[in-house]
């Protein structure tokens, strides 16, 4: 299954697209792709199945996503914390990776003909060396793409991310290379693996967990946040129409107080 799939909306998708479109769409959605496991038990299946249909979601979402004009996509496909996991899936989810990743090596095309960037953010010192190079390949061959961005958290927690970002600062100083009051939200923001991305405009987390899992906590302080019941692999595309729909019904007040109370700060996506 590739990454890049082609496919239209059926009628009804479509004259419901057009109709959201009309209203303020949000240009970075980031995802927390959550219920993978328990998709899998309840329909007695292998938990690697579980995680591959989480995968296949995934595709099928970044289409849907590109139906409705949406360029940035932001997903937490592993967390530093899912280490942790038993050994066998820890190793079933980094065998995934490591397949989908080469897949996309072949799709070249394909990733061209999109203008699809792909980026990996995490620490990747932590990943195993043969799914580095995979994920440095796919990085390097995609950078100059600029339609639409595609953003891999892997190995990825925010409260590492943020300290990694203190920690740059930190050595910047001791170096002589900034001065300890250059040290600001601006720099920090400078400092972090989304460093190139505008902040989402909307986070959803699916599985109805209503928490946010270290998962870019620097860059939602202002997003749209949504939690929706449905489990990641059962994911569709009225699930992510009712999330936007979210996102219009809020964007004027969070806009407002953007503007108004926080003026001087990176606004949310402005792709
Ligand atoms: C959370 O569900 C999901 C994950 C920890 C993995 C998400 C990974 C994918 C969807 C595949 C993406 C792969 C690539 C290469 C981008 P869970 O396992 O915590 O399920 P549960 O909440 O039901 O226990």
């Amino acid at each position: 299954m590739s990454w890049i799939r082609e496919g239209k909306l059926n009628l009804l998708e479509r004259i419901s697209a057009n109709i959201l479109m009309a209203g303020p769409m949000p240009k970075h959605v980031a995802f927390i792709m959550d219920g993978n496991r328990r998709f899998a038990r309840k329909k007695h299946m292998e938990r690697q199945d579980g995680h591959m249909q989480g995968f296949n979601k995934l595709a099928e979402t970044l289409l849907w996503c590109k139906h409705l004009s949406i360029p940035e996509v932001t997903v937490y496909a592993f967390s530093i914390e899912n280490f942790k996991r038993s050994k066998e899936e820890v190793d079933g989810l980094l065998e995934l990776a490591r397949q989908k990743f080469e897949k996309l090596l072949e799709e070249q095309e394909n990733l061209e003909k999109h203008g699809v960037c792909i980026r990996v953010l995490g620490d990747l010192n932590m990943l195993p060396l043969d799914l580095q190079q995979v994920i440095a390949k796919a990085v390097i061959m995609t950078k100059n793409h600029n339609k639409c961005f595609l953003n891999v958290c892997f190995a990825y927690t925010s409260r590492y991310e943020i300290t990694n970002a203190v920690r740059e600062m930190a050595s910047g100083v001791e170096q002589g290379l900034i001065k300890a009051s250059d040290v600001s939200e601006a720099l920090l923001s400078e400092c972090l693996y989304s460093n190139d991305s505008p902040n989402p405009d909307l986070l959803i987390r699916t599985s109805g967990e209503v928490r946010l899992s270290d998962f870019l906590l620097w860059q939602t302080s202002h997003s749209c946040l949504v939690f929706q019941s449905v489990l990641w692999p059962e994911y569709s595309f009225w699930n992510l129409c009712e999330a936007v729909v979210q996102y219009q019904l809020n964007h004027k007040s969070i806009q407002d107080f953007i503007s108004d109370v926080l003026p001087s700060r990176k606004p949310e996506s402005s792709i």
